[in-house]
């Protein structure tokens, strides 16, 4: 039962319990329920569909409606009118930076590009063929050993040096980590360039070949940062306030986010899409994947198809639908045989009534993976650009998890269906040592 305050709850034994509704500027309305474990009881709510897990002003997302906004500006216009610094700025601050915040903040971002020289060693204990997202996590885990001890959580202005320190310095290891996997020597970062171009050109060029910066490419790859920004509670950013909300080092936490982003039904959703791709390999094979993806007793999925908040069309989709268009007449690939196949397999499941009744449309990641071949990022890189966007978000939600005043270390509860207590059968040999 529910009023328009609040809702009441009528346990088994007789006892009603209230419990209040908390209202946000938009979207569906929240019942508190923390008075339930005071009553003996806990919620149980698998994959947390139905638990908002904090208060957040950063990212407001209607699934039904297709809508998403940062900071209350629609990500249409976001990709459309800012850079990834803009949006980087708006979702840490709040609003978007006038002339003079932007240029300081971009010459703060400039100022810690640099990786400690030190950090070269850390990727040469690598091998050669490790996957760029475990080197990326296990080095951004790493800079919590440079930056440890002038580093309190709960500190303003020591929170803002990490953030812009991680946005600063993990295109650096991104691209590095994919150019150890070469074998080719670590560019720099370069000043005279923007976010994007800069990090194009530490993948691309090399001392001896300089990278042709092409705009319409370089626009392309920043709307790819720009709508991987940020995305409210996912999985990755849930990471990352748990691990946070114990008051460990950001890029602790950084690195936490980075490792549940690897999953495929995650951020390995681009790379596992090319994969999928090149395994169709051939347009007369769709229908047997389409079958496959029906099929329960398959644990195949149609990667790039479906998300758990957008149970319509995903609004991110269809921009990066039109810039992988826009790439693909710029580089003449419009009869590049994986592209051909991506638009009949997206036409099929589009009129294909399982997908229809389900509501599974293309999301995101299945135009952004083609994009990414398209400029040449290898399928290794593609979640690894992911996180270097995404970081972004985690960061702004690490940060505002501190303005929180009821934070609380993040410990959710559970059902306990193991064994009831017993004894330890006696007699057993215990070592010597
Ligand atoms: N192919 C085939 N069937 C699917 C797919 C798919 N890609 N996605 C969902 N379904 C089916 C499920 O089998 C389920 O069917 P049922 O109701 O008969 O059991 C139904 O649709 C609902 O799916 P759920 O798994 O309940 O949806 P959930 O919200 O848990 O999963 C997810 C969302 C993980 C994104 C899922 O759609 C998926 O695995 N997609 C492929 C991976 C992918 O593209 N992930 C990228 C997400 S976007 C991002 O991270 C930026």
């Amino acid at each position: 039962m529910m009023d328009s305050k609040k809702a009441k709850l009528t346990l088994a034994n007789g006892t009603t319990i209230d419990l209040p509704i908390i209202e946000g500027s938009l979207g569906k309305p929240a019942i508190d329920i923390s008075a339930l474990s005071e009553n003996g009881y806990v919620t149980y709510d698998p994959g947390f569909m139905s638990t908002a897990s904090c208060d957040s002003s950063i990212t407001f997302i209607d699934g039904e409606k297709s809508i998403l906004l940062h900071r209350g500006y629609p990500i249409e216009q976001l990709a459309e009118q800012c850079d990834f610094l803009d949006v980087s700025y708006l979702l840490l601050n709040g609003e978007l930076p006038n002339e003079s915040e932007k240029n300081a903040y971009v010459g703060e971002i400039k100022k810690h590009y640099l990786l400690h020289d030190q950090l070269n060693s850390v990727f040469k204990g690598f091998r050669r063929d490790a996957h760029p997202m475990a080197v990326m996590a296990a080095v951004v885990a790493s800079k919590s050993a440079f930056y440890f001890d002038e580093m309190n959580v709960y500190n303003r202005n020591h929170r803002r040096l990490s953030a812009n320190r991680l946005i600063a310095k993990v295109p650096s290891i991104a691209a590095w980590s994919y150019l150890y996997n070469l074998g080719r020597p670590f560019n720099y970062p370069r000043n005279d360039l923007g976010y994007a171009a800069n990090f194009l050109n530490m993948l691309f060029s090399s001392p001896t070949q300089a990278y042709h910066l092409n705009p319409i490419l370089v626009r392309a790859f920043e709307r790819i940062l720009i709508l991987h920004a940020d995305h409210e509670q996912n999985a990755s950013t849930s990471t990352v306030r748990l691990v946070g909300s114990s008051g460990a080092n950001p890029f602790a936490c950084i690195a936490a986010g980075i490792a549940s982003l690897w999953g495929p039904a995650h951020g390995g959703a681009n790379e596992a899409t090319l994969k999928m791709l090149q395994e169709i390999k051939n347009e007369n094979r769709i229908n047997e994947y389409i079958e496959r993806a029906k099929d329960k007793t398959d644990s195949f999925r149609l990667m790039g198809f479906g998300h758990r908040v957008y149970r319509n069309k995903d609004p991110r989709a269809e921009i990066m639908r039109k810039t992988c268009h826009e790439v693909l007449s710029e580089l003449g690939l419009e009869n590049d045989s994986i592209f051909k196949l991506a638009m009949k397999l997206e036409k099929i499941a589009l009129e294909d009534e399982y997908f229809v009744e389900k509501k599974l449309y293309p999301n995101v990641d299945f135009y952004s993976g083609i994009v990414m071949r398209a400029l040449g990022i290898p399928n290794s890189m593609f979640t690894a650009v992911f996180a270097l966007a995404r970081t972004a978000g985690w960061i702004a939600h690490w940060n505002e998890m501190f303005l929180d005043d009821n934070l609380k270390i993040g410990r959710p509860r559970q059902i306990y269906k193991g064994k009831t207590q017993r004894n330890v059968p006696s007699g057993r040999n215990v070592s010597k040592y």
